[in-house]
């Protein structure tokens, strides 16, 4: 995926008005609004930024692409976010992260590109602190802005074709079967208009 040609679409472009809606949705789930927060697969930290605005959140935006991670810290300084979040360049199967160290993690449209999707999970679970919340998913936030981008998105022929092959490759029944692998307790998967997620509550 190019990290440049990504953040042009979703983060500053047509998908922009998602994030709040999405930051909003999080927040209301985990009913956490401070400590630490990392998002896996974060990109280039949008959503990062959208969290940060509502919460007391410190924020570790990690990502495997260098570049993407490069934009990333473009974008948390034209946003004045360096003292709240940071970028992090690794993968979600291997978390530099230490054990039990975050409140909340937060993954939107990431999972289902991980090779190891049971590994990157478990790795999410390792750095939950107990008591912590995880939201790993994908969604477009409310079934208004998802109808608005597809009905404006319907010319793109190759990103229509490409959501629907991923979006059936991970349908909530195979995440369901992935989770069962993990050996993960107390989680639960919800399938609505705010899209697919995962949610973890670390007892
Ligand atoms: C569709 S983008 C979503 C970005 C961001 N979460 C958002 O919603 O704007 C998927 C992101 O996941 C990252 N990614 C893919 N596989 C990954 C992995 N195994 N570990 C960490 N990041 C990964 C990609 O580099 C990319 O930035």
């Amino acid at each position: 995926m190019d990290g440049q040609k990504f953040h042009k679409k979703m983060a500053t472009g047509y998908f922009k008005s998602i994030y709040p809606v999405i930051a909003n949705n999080i927040i209301k789930k985990s009913r956490k609004s401070q400590g630490l927060c990392v998002d896996v697969g974060g990109g280039t930290a949008v959503l990062g930024v959208e969290i940060a605005r509502i919460s007391q959140f410190n924020i570790i935006n990690v990502d495997k692409d260098a570049r993407s991670i490069q934009l990333a810290e473009e974008y948390i300084k034209s946003q004045e976010m360096e003292k709240r979040i940071i970028p992090l360049n690794c993968s979600a199967e291997d978390l530099q992260l230490a054990s039990e160290s975050a409140d909340l993690v937060v993954s939107r449209g990431s999972v289902f590109f991980w090779e190891d999707k049971v590994k990157g999970m478990r790795e999410i679970y390792r750095v939950l602190k107990p008591g912590g919340f995880a939201y790993v998913g994908g969604g477009m936030g409310n079934y208004k802005l998802s109808q608005q981008i597809l009905t404006g998105l319907a010319t793109d022929k190759t990103w229509i074709e490409e959501t629907n092959w991923r979006y059936r490759q991970n349908l909530p029944i195979h995440l369901k079967l992935m989770m069962r692998e993990t050996n993960i307790p107390n989680w639960s998967i919800e399938s609505s208009q705010e899209g697919t997620w995962i949610l973890i509550n670390k007892k």
